[in-house]
Formats: C-alpha cells, sequence, structure tokens
C-alpha cells in the first residue's frame, strides 16, 4: 500500500474533528473523499501532509511510519499537496511557479516542466504570463504542475474543482486520470462527489470526522444509502 491511515484523530486543539478516520491508497491509484461541508475531509489531507498533530492513530508511507514526519520531511519523502485555496503566486508567471515547485531539487528538472506543458496544453502558450490573470481552471492546472514538480508519489488535492465550469472540471478529472496513469497515487477531496467516484478506485464518504461508507467508486454510486444522502439523487 502507498499510503495508509489508521484510525486518525486529530483536531485543531479543542474537540477532535477526526474521530477514527482510515484511508488507504495504492500507487497508481485514485482515491476520492466526499462528505458534507465540516466532515473532516481538508482535515484529513492535512494530517496526510503532516500540517496538524495527529494525536492518535499512524499514517505508513510505504511502510514506513510517518506520523511524526513533519510537512516538509514528507515532501522529500513524495509527498504532494495542494490545498485548496492560496495554491499558486498570482504575480509570478506559469513557468516561475513551476520552478517553485521545484525548489527542493538540485538536478536538472526541465524535462519535468516540459512533461508537465504536455500534461496540461492550455499551460504552455501562457507560459510566460502571469498566473494570476489566467483562468480558474488554468490556475488549478498551475497548482496541480507545481505540486507535480517533485515528481510525487502521492499527491493530495483538495477541490480542484471549486467554481469551475463544467468544461473545465471535467479538464481537471482527465487529467487526475492521467496521472494516475503515470503510477502516482491520487487522494482528492471533492463537491462533485458523483463525478468523481466515477473514476475512483476507493471513495470515502466521510460525516463527523468518521469514515460512513468506504468502498470502491462503482458500489458507493450503486448503493442507494449513500446516493440518498450524498449524491444528491
Ligand atoms: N484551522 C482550523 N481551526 C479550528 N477549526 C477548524 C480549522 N479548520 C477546520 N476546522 C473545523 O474542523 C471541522 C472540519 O473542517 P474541514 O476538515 O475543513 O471540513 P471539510 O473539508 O470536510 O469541509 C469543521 O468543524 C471546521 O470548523
Ligand atoms: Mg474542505
Amino acid at each position: 500500500m502507498l499510503i495508509s491511515a489508521t484510525n486518525l484523530i486529530a483536531g485543531y486543539g479543542g474537540e477532535p474533528v477526526l474521530n477514527g478516520v482510515n484511508i488507504e491508497l495504492g500507487s497508481g491509484r485514485i482515491g476520492v473523499i466526499v462528505g458534507p461541508n465540516g466532515a473532516g475531509k481538508s482535515t484529513a489531507l492535512k494530517c496526510l501532509f503532516g500540517l496538524i498533530k495527529i494525536d492518535a492513530g499512524k499514517v505508513i508511507l510505504n511502510g514506513d511510519n510517518i506520523t511524526r514526519v513533519a510537512p516538509d520531511r514528507r515532501v522529500g519523502l513524495g509527498i504532494a499537496y495542494v490545498p485548496q485555496e492560496h495554491n499558486i503566486f498570482p504575480s509570478l508567471t506559469v513557468q516561475e511557479n513551476l520552478e517553485m515547485g521545484a525548489f527542493i531539487r538540485r538536478d536538472d528538472f526541465s524535462d519535468v516542466i516540459e512533461r508537465t506543458f504536455e500534461l496540461f496544453p492550455p499551460l504552455q502558450q501562457k507560459r510566460f504570463d502571469v498566473a494570476g490573470q489566467l483562468s480558474g481552471g488554468q490556475r488549478q492546472m498551475v497548482a496541480i504542475g507545481r505540486a507535480l514538480m517533485i515528481e510525487p508519489r502521492l499527491l493530495l488535492l483538495d477541490e480542484p474543482t471549486v467554481g469551475l465550469s463544467p468544461a473545465f472540471v471535467q479538464d481537471i478529472i482527465d487529467r487526475i486520470i492521467a496521472i494516475a496513469k503515470s503510477g502516482i497515487g491520487v487522494l482528492v477531496v471533492e463537491q462533485n462527489a458523483k463525478r468523481a467516484l466515477e473514476i475512483a478506485d476507493t471513495g470515502f464518504v466521510l460525516a463527523n470526522g468518521r469514515n460512513l461508507y468506504t468502498d470502491s467508486g462503482e458500489n458507493l454510486l450503486n448503493n442507494p444509502d449513500v446516493a440518498k444522502s450524498f449524491l444528491g439523487a
């Protein structure tokens, strides 16, 4: 298993927000976390990246216990995290944003930049444009592209399609499929639950800081209880 988080209890100092969350994902797989606002989806991602202290439970990356490892070291271990907001440098160009993503690298990463432009063709023409002037969908591409610069094993995406028009939502979803095909495990928190579960190898439905359902995306989509409560069906 690429990442395995077991019985996570964590929060922000008061009552725990996560009350026993379990997340498992293999390399090249897509995991999708859905659930109502405030369920703890973003908090779960932050735990996997090490941004908040884990009170109990553990996080295992490729067999290594990283529960107490700081975020900067997790980057070195191959975890990339794209937060929901403030995930680009708006005053820098697209190219400079990608270079910032590679700041921990000491090697030649020009081929990774070129591959990123192949993955996101719309960015190619905008290469020397200031990122803050791009459309919402293109800004998300920059954010994801920047995260890919470390050539991660695990990519954590917090609501990459929020606020995007349907065409751009599909565009981002297609990119997520392509990224996973390259062997990276992609764990994505999504409001577009139906669309996201359609591509999910595993779906995690969180509510009140717990897994309410954990199953294949297909099984969750076909589960009438999940559909009624979480898919607007
Ligand atoms: N920085 C924070 N400090 C204190 N409480 C927070 C913080 N971030 C989130 N919370 C609380 O944690 C709970 C879960 O939040 P979050 O993980 O962001 O939910 P979701 O992403 O599922 O909408 C909410 O009750 C929220 O108010
Ligand atoms: Mg959130």
